[in-house]
């Protein structure tokens, strides 16, 4: 889908799909995670070329279409954004569906209720519930306080770094959610942050579900975009 999307040939999925693993995969070193990237990066700066000669109907060729052209985006630009789709769009949705057909293969007792009553509003309340409970973007989120924040009690100084850990906290955080390291697929867990929260909130949270299920009934149905 993401590929059909942006206008990259599936056939190529293997070099892609090889990059992009090494790109988010903790056991990369920093040497291997260049190399992908640059790899990566020439890769696409070849099809940016490519949909300049000849455009599609694709995002990437709107981009070089719209924006390349006009002189309002270069084409690093445009590979960079590219880059980012591709690889936050494709291993997150690919990962979640293998992910969550594991938790429910683990928790026979909640396929069973998805199999004998799969109706619209138990799909759904399971793909934020499967959500939640996976959080599969697990790397932490790293901010820096643009003011004195209070949170929890603990200070943190305007200046200061942080780095939030949605998976293991907030997603799991006994006050938001009753007995969090259950998967519970009839609870509401919409409130989960599996998506992130704030400016940077995914920006695929709107098609993810649609992707991931088809049941979803529209924009911003997952999650707690603000
Ligand atoms: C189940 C699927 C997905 C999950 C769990 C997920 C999760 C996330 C998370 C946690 C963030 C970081 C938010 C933050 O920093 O606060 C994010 C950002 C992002 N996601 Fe997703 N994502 C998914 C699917 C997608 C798809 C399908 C696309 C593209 C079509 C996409 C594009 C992006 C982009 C571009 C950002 C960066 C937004 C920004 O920094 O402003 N994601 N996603």
């Amino acid at each position: 889908m993401i590929c059909q999307l942006l206008g990259v040939p599936y056939q190529d999925h293997d070099r892609f799909q090889g990059w992009s693993r090494r790109l988010i995969s903790s056991a990369t070193t920093k040497e291997e995670a260049l190399q992908a990237t640059q790899e990566l990066g020439a890769y696409l700066t070849e099809l940016v070329d490519a949909k300049d000669r000849e455009p599609a109907d694709d995002l990437i060729s709107r981009l070089v279409v719209q924006q390349l052209r006009a002189g309002t985006l270069t084409r690093q630009e445009i590979v960079g954004m590219a880059r980012l789709l591709l690889v936050a769009g494709h291993e997150t949705t690919a990962n979640m569906i293998g992910l969550g057909t594991a938790a429910l293969l683990q928790n026979p007792d909640q396929l069973a209720l998805l199999r004998t009553d799969p109706n619209p509003a138990l799909v759904k309340s399971s793909v934020e519930e499967l959500l939640r409970y996976l959080t599969i973007t697990q790397s932490g989120r790293r901010r820096v306080a643009t003011e004195d924040v209070t949170v929890a009690g603990q200070l943190i100084r305007a200046g200061e770094g942080v780095i939030i850990v949605a998976g293991d906290a907030a997603n799991r955080d006994p006050d938001a959610f009753a007995d969090p390291d259950a998967l519970d697929l009839a609870r509401s867990a919409r409130q989960h942050v599996a998506f992130g929260y704030g400016i940077h909130q995914c920006l695929g949270q709107p098609l993810a579900p649609e992707w991931s299920c088809r049941s979803s009934t529209g924009p911003f149905t997952a999650g707690s975009r603000p």
